[in-house]
């Protein structure tokens, strides 16, 4: 049986990170994880308990429990046992999410969480600091780009199909905004790993996208099965 790998895959906000990752994971029969849920199950916390400072998040860490479920082909994230899949992909979210992953000790305990759920290997994670933090040994390590416009186009298409509304110009402004907080924080910025392959799926479907990645994991670990 093929040794069964760890795929990293980070890069910018609304680039395809968590749908490349979900259907890697379906082909291979791996686990999913989007790390960014947890970092957004956090803001939803922080917004809930109406929470004002750093130091009163740092304080609640503890009474945080994210969960991570997959429910008839559908990825759900709970917060303390709630599904809160959309809410942690409302305009309050987005706006404070980036802020709050720049806290160490929130990020000390995603990670530590992220690492846990990857003990067995065959997972795919998506995020930000998944092949140069999380998992630096990973085998497989993708840095996705795409154009700011086709990004805006995507995350707007995605907010309005799931019942939130939004304006192309609101969404692009919180896309550059998280990048830049989340490329200049001093914990875990976003970078490509110096060992990381960079996928720039502007004019990709998804199909030649996972395509093209299913070749590169074939020619890693010779996967005739993946043939088919
Ligand atoms: O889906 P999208 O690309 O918009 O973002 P996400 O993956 O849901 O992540 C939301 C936010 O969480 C990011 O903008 C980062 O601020 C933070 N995040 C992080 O700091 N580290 C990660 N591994 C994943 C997300």
């Amino acid at each position: 049986m093929s040794k069964k790998l760890t795929i990293a895959i980070d890069g910018f906000s609304a680039c395809g990170k968590s749908t490349l990752a979900r259907m890697l994971a379906e082909k291979l029969d791996y686990i999913y994880v989007d790390s960014g849920a947890m970092y957004r199950a956090v803001t939803l916390y922080y917004i809930q308990h109406q929470l004002n400072t750093e130091q009163q998040l740092i304080d609640h860490l503890k009474l945080i429990h994210i969960g991570m479920q997959r429910i008839q082909g559908k990825n759900i994230t709970t917060l303390n046992g709630i599904n809160v899949e959309k809410q942690i992909r409302s305009h309050a979210v987005n706006e404070l999410v980036s802020q709050l992953s720049t806290i160490s000790a929130v990020r000390q305990k995603l990670v530590l969480e992220q690492r846990q759920m990857s003990k067995k290997g065959g997972i795919v994670m998506d995020g930000r600091d998944i092949g140069t933090v999380v998992f630096p040994d990973a085998d497989l390590k993708i840095f996705l780009t795409a154009s700011i416009q086709i990004r805006t186009q995507r995350r707007f298409e995605e907010l309005m199909a799931k019942g939130i509304k939004t304006t192309q110009d609101r969404v692009r402004k919180n896309l550059i905004h998280r990048d830049m907080i989340d490329s200049n924080r001093d914990d875990s910025p976003l970078v490509k790993a110096v060992d990381a392959i960079e996928l720039d799926n502007s004019y990709l479907t998804k199909e030649e996208q996972l395509e093209l990645v299913l070749r590169w994991i074939k020619n890693l670990q010779n996967m005739p099965e993946l043939d088919q």
